[in-house]
């Protein structure tokens, strides 16, 4: 898709604050730092719609970016952020939880893992939580320029027996770097927005 209007519409904290159309929305969920704000970035080609940080915690609202009027990403804060207050904490996770469970825009749900490591118990517990309520994530493997191809070989393995996936291809790997998964990605979005 050729991106020629974006813009950020909303930080939401609260459900009162959702945009009150029916576009659909892609969610970006995953930990901290691992690259859910470089992710909505690099499809888009901007460089920094999405604020990243090399310190996690950045992102710390739901935030709504309008893609062309015709969809958007909700860039989500991170989850397992230990510096985060425990009230903190559980504020995100329940506004997070409140939106998957009731927001009817939600058309997609990206959960991003660090490719460089074994999935945590916390991105484990997510993608129970979401294939529970029968919502089924896109995993997608971040950060895939910093590992050899060899490893990412055993990377996607990894998180595909960590997820107890049905097979390894069912991860995307992908790199804010090197662009790898971009294409893939735009075709898994544009095949929810038909
Ligand atoms: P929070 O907002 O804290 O939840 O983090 P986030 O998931 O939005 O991560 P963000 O996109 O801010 O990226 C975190 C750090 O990882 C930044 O320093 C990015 O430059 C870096 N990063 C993100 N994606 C990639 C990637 O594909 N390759 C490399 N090498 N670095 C990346
Ligand atoms: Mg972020």
């Amino acid at each position: 898709m050729k991106v020629n209007k974006a813009e950020i519409i909303i930080s939401a904290v609260a459900e009162a604050q959702y945009p009150g159309d029916n576009l659909p929305e892609i969610v970006l969920l995953g930990r901290s730092n691992v690259g859910k704000s470089s992710f909505v970035n690099t499809l888009i080609e901007r460089r920094n719609l999405a604020r990243t940080s090399s310190q996690p915690g950045k992102t710390q609202t739901m935030n709504f970016y309008q893609i062309n009027d015709l969809f958007r990403f909700v860039d989500m804060p991170g989850y397992g952020y230990a510096k985060a207050s425990k009230t903190e904490r559980e504020k995100w996770g329940k506004m997070i939880e409140k939106y998957l469970r009731q927001r009817e825009n939600a058309a997609m749900i990206f959960q991003l893992i660090d490719s460089r490591h074994e999935p945590s118990e916390d991105d484990v517990l997510m993608y129970e939580w979401l294939t529970y309520y029968n919502l089924n994530p896109v995993i997608i493997g971040t950060k895939a320029d910093k590992i050899s191809r060899t490893n990412q070989k055993k990377s996607t393995n990894q998180i595909a027996k960590a997820l107890s996936l049905k097979s390894p291809r069912e991860v995307i790997l992908f790199s804010a770097e090197t662009k790898l998964g971009k294409d893939e990605v735009w075709q898994r979005i544009e095949s929810v927005l038909k």
